[in-house]
């Protein structure tokens, strides 16, 4: 079966509730697609308002969550209050969380399990710094970060996003061949067929190019995806992008 294209929005720590208007003006802008999948991740603060105004053809996600379940933990989120909030998604092992938290793989286990746990589906960031590359280990990187962070069993609903930590927020990207060799060695260590999107630096002019790679079955966006217009942009820069 063919893998159905995602395209994610990651808002990371921006947004405030007037941001919610983005959302909105996505969906106008939009109309109704057939073909891919949109998911917008905004702060928790903004969830559930976010997931009302999305639905329904947009769903919305936690950008982290703790592993297991609620529990006197000050200031942690669980998988099942973001399900609770509305969420469908969550993306764990982002590489702002691996690198500035010190977050492991095993770590990272832990909370997609968590996700699947709560009914979530996991995005599984992973991506090699730039002295990784230069040392000319991403595929060994790649292929290790996604081998130990899916958790036992997870079904091919699961999502992996490749993201090298280089091109994130720089406008940097990986060679279109780079991307292809990258995402073909990062479905070799997938146990099932599953998603693998891309993301770093995608932006309206890339995006086409981009998704036609081989491989690549969408993006996960960072800066671009908090304005509608440069979203809706790349969203409709997919083939798969059909306005019913
Ligand atoms: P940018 O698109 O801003 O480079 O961010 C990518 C990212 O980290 C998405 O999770």
């Amino acid at each position: 079966m063919s893998r159905r294209p995602l395209i994610a929005g990651n808002w990371k720590m921006f947004g405030r509730r007037r941001d919610l208007a983005e959302i909105s003006a996505l969906k106008a802008s939009l109309g109704v697609l057939q073909g891919v999948d949109i998911v917008i991740c905004p702060p928790s603060t903004l969830l559930a308002a976010a997931a009302t105004i999305a639905a329904p053809e947009i769903l919305v996600g936690g950008q982290d969550c703790r592993v297991g379940i609620d529990g006197a933990f000050t200031g942690d989120i669980s998988a099942s209050m973001l399900a609770d909030a509305g969420a469908s998604w969550c993306i764990v092992g982002h590489s702002e969380r691996r690198q500035g938290y010190g977050e492991t793989s095993v770590l990272v286990a832990g909370k997609a399990k968590a996700a699947m746990d709560a009914g979530l589906i996991p995005i599984i960031c992973v991506g090699e710094t730039l002295e990784e590359r230069k040392a000319g280990q991403t595929v060994e990187v790649v292929s290790r970060q996604i081998r130990e962070s899916l958790p036992p069993g997870a079904p091919a609903t699961t999502v992996i996003a490749y993201e090298p930590v280089w091109a994130i927020g720089t406008g940097l990207t990986p060679t279109l061949a780079e991307i292809a060799e990258i995402h073909a060695a990062a479905r070799q260590a997938l146990p099932v067929d599953m998603r693998v999107l891309y993301g770093g630096s995608v932006k309206p002019g890339n995006a086409a190019e981009i998704f036609h790679v081989e491989g690549v079955d969408g993006a996960l966006v960072g800066g671009a995806s908090l304005k509608a217009a440069d979203f809706a942009a790349i969203i409709l820069a997919h083939p798969a992008s059909a306005r019913r």
